[in-house]
C-alpha cells in the first residue's frame, strides 16, 4: 500500500544524505587508530514525550574500520533504528561523539552535527529502510538516479552509473517500469540499488530484507554479498536474524535490552567470497550462531519482563483511574 507520508520521509532522508554535516577536526578526533571509519564514543539517546522520557541509547562505544561490513543485532526496540539515524545525521544524540573520516584524509574526521545540503560532493552515508522507500512515480531507473540527479551529475553520467547497477541486481528489463509493477523484493532491489548508485562513503542498512519472504532475502542476501565484495565500501547492517548477520557481517555488535548499549562483539571470520548455501552447514557458521544466541536470548528475554511490567503498570493505572470514579 502506499503511504504519502511514508514517502515523504524517503524524501527528506534522501534529500538530507545528499548532504553532509559540518567538518571539524578536533584533536580528539585525530587520536583515532589509522584505519578507522567510524568512532562512536559514548553516545546516549534520550527522546522526551508527553508520557516521559524514553532512554533509547545509553554509553553505547565502537569502532568500525574503513571497508568493513558490521551487522547489528538486538531485541526490538533496543535502540538499532536510532543508532543508525544518528550515524545517517537525521538524528542528533543527547550526550558524547560520532566522528567519521571522511575519504583517505584521516585529518578531515566530520562530527555528526545537523546536516547541510551540498550539491556537488559525495555523500556520506546512504540508508536503505526495511519498508519500500521507493518513489512510486518514478520508474526504476529513475529511482536509482535520484541521488545522482539531486547532487547534479549529469545526465549520460547518471544514466551510465544507474545501468550499472540496474544490471547488477538483475532488474535491467524492468529499468523503465514503476513500481506499482513490482514486486517486494524488487522494489527493495531498486533501493539498494540506489544506495550502491549514490556511491557513499558509508552504506547504513536498516532491516533492509526483514519484510520480505525467505527465497527472496537468500537471493537478495547473495546479491548484496557480490556487490559489497566488489567494492569494500564500510557498510552497517541491521537485521533481527543471527544467520543473515553471520552471512554477511565481518563482525556482529550484539546490543543489550533498552537503553541499548554494546552487550558484545563477535568476530567473523568465515571466508569470502562467501556462498549463502555453503555458509549454513558449516561448522565454524554454527558455533557463532550458538555464542551470539547465547548472548543475544539474555537480552530477548530481559525486553519480554520490561514490556510485560510496563503492560501491569498501566493496568494498575486504568484500575486506579476507574476506582477514583
Ligand atoms: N522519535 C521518537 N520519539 C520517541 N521515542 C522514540 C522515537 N524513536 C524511537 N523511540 C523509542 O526509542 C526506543 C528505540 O527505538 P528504535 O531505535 O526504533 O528501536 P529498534 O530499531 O531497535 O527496534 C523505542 O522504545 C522507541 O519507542
Ligand atoms: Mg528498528
Amino acid at each position: 500500500m502506499y503511504d504519502s507520508s511514508q514517502t515523504h520521509s524517503a524524501v527528506e532522508n534522501i534529500l538530507k544524505n545528499a548532504g553532509h554535516s559540518s567538518v571539524r577536526s578536533s584533536p580528539d578526533a585525530l587520536r583515532l587508530p589509522a584505519g578507522t571509519k567510524i568512532a562512536v564514543r559514548d553516545i546516549s539517546k534520550v527522546f522526551r514525550t508527553r508520557a516521559g522520557k524514553i532512554v533509547a541509547l545509553e554509553h553505547m562505544s565502537f569502532m568500525i574500520r574503513e571497508g568493513e561490513f558490521v551487522c547489528v543485532v538486538g531485541p526490538s526496540g533496543c535502540g538499532k533504528t536510532t543508532l543508525l539515524r544518528i550515524l545517517a545525521g537525521l538524528e542528533r544524540q543527547t550526550a558524547g561523539k560520532v566522528y567519521i573520516v571522511k575519504g583517505d584524509n584521516e585529518r578531515t574526521v566530520m562530527t555528526r552535527e545537523g546536516s547541510t545540503i551540498s550539491r556537488d560532493s559525495r555523500p556520506l552515508t546512504s540508508i536503505v529502510f526495511q519498508e519500500q522507500s521507493v518513489f512510486p512515480w518514478l520508474t526504476v531507473k529513475q529511482n536509482v538516479e535520484y541521488g545522482l540527479r539531486m547532487r547534479g551529475v549529469p545526465g549520460e553520467e547518471r544514466s551510465r552509473i544507474a545501468d550499472h547497477y540496474i544490471k547488477m541486481i538483475g532488474l535491467a528489463e524492468f529499468a523503465n517500469a514503476y513500481p506499482h509493477q513490482l514486486s517486494g523484493g524488487m522494489k527493495q532491489r531498486t533501493s539498494v540499488a540506489r544506495a550502491f548508485a549514490n556511491d557513499p562513503e558509508i552504506l547504513l542498512l536498516d532491516e533492509p530484507f526483514g519484510a520480505l519472504d525467505e527465497q527472496n532475502r537468500v537471493l537478495l542476501q547473495q546479491e548484496l554479498l557480490r556487490i559489497w565484495e566488489g567494492s569494500r565500501k564500510t557498510a552497517i547492517f541491521i537485521t533481527h536474524s543471527i544467520d543473515e548477520a553471520l552471512i554477511l557481517g565481518d563482525r556482529v555488535i550484539i546490543m543489550t535490552a533498552r537503553p541499548g548499549t554494546v552487550k558484545a562483539i563477535v568476530d567473523v571470520d568465515l571466508p569470502r567470497p562467501r556462498q549463502v548455501t555453503d555458509l549454513k552447514s558449516q561448522p565454524a557458521f554454527l558455533d557463532l550462531f550458538r555464542t551470539i544466541w547465547g548472548q543475544l536470548s539474555e537480552e530477548v528475554l530481559k525486553t519480554r519482563e520490561l514490556e510485560r511490567s510496563q503492560k501491569d503498570r498501566a493496568r494498575t493505572r486504568r484500575s486506579d483511574h476507574r476506582s477514583a470514579f
